[in-house]
């Protein structure tokens, strides 16, 4: 029998958070941020469940299919880093930014982060995140994450507690990811309950790729009701170059496919 699992939504606290998003000041930033595709604001359980925080950067395409955060191969990677400590479902995840960024973290994105408005949502985000859930780790990948976390003051009490850790962001150089993941996975291992289903399995990663057996498929529980069962299980969507006409080639080797178009920035 399958089990059919989704995710109904945010809490009532934390819908109302989003709902308050500073979307305005991004929306004055068209050449900043892909705004087309809209905001995408979390993935996990916000039921006060959640134990691990983890903070990912922006949303790719993956991302703007499922309208949830790090569900492509980033979130796979991340999925793996987690199912390696136990921890199966119970996390909640959030990017720096809701929007998808332009090229790299540089300099005007982070003036961004600091805007006052941007800054204060993202506390408030995380205030209402750790007044209802039990936090035991906060994981940042990558340097936008990391500002994020520094930027927030609630962050001082996980501080002292070296319950914060900055890894590699997943989709970085594999050499410098493994060199980070490995080297926090079993401090990281430490401070975290396992979940009641999870193993642990603390082997260390090596080689010059990830291996399918570490990467971990999102679970559909994360989802929206009805996603498909493939969904969260690779690299399935792909943003194309504005007006590119031609269809890329790792798109062929999938007999199905739909176009998905977005009008101009909104
Ligand atoms: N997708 C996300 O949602 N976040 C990342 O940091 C990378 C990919």
């Amino acid at each position: 029998m399958i089990v059919v699992q989704w995710d109904s939504g945010p809490s009532r606290n934390i819908a109302v958070v989003f709902e308050n998003a500073p979307l305005q000041e991004y929306q004055k930033n068209p050449s900043m941020f892909r705004l087309e595709w809209g905001p995408i604001y979390y993935r996990g359980r916000t039921d006060g469940s959640a134990r691990v925080l983890v903070i990912g950067q922006d949303p790719a395409a993956d991302e703007a299919v499922a309208r949830r955060v790090l569900v492509g191969t980033a979130g796979q990677r991340v999925q793996g880093f987690l199912a390696k400590i136990g921890i199966t479902t119970s996390y909640f995840m959030v990017n720096s930014f809701l929007y998808s960024i332009y090229g790299q973290f540089t300099n005007p994105y982070r003036d961004f982060m600091d805007i006052s408005p941007v800054r204060q949502w993202r506390s408030d985000l995380l205030d209402a995140l750790i007044a209802e859930n039990n936090i035991e780790a906060i994981l940042a990948f990558g340097k936008a994450a990391h500002h994020m976390v520094d930027s927030w003051q609630g962050a001082a009490v996980f501080k002292n507690q070296n319950k914060v850790f900055y890894l590699t962001h997943p989709t970085a150089g594999i050499k410098n990811v493994f060199q980070s993941w490995n080297a926090n996975l079993q401090t990281v291992a430490q401070k975290v309950n396992p979940d009641p289903d999870a193993g642990r399995n603390l082997s260390t990663y090596s080689g010059s790729n990830f291996k399918d057996s570490q990467l971990t498929r999102i679970p559909l529980l994360d989802f929206g009701f009805g996603a498909p069962e493939w969904m969260g299980t690779g690299n399935m969507a792909m943003r194309l170059r504005r007006n590119t006409t031609t269809i890329p080639k790792k798109a062929t080797k999938y007999p199905s496919k739909i176009l998905w178009f977005a009008p101009n920035k909104t």
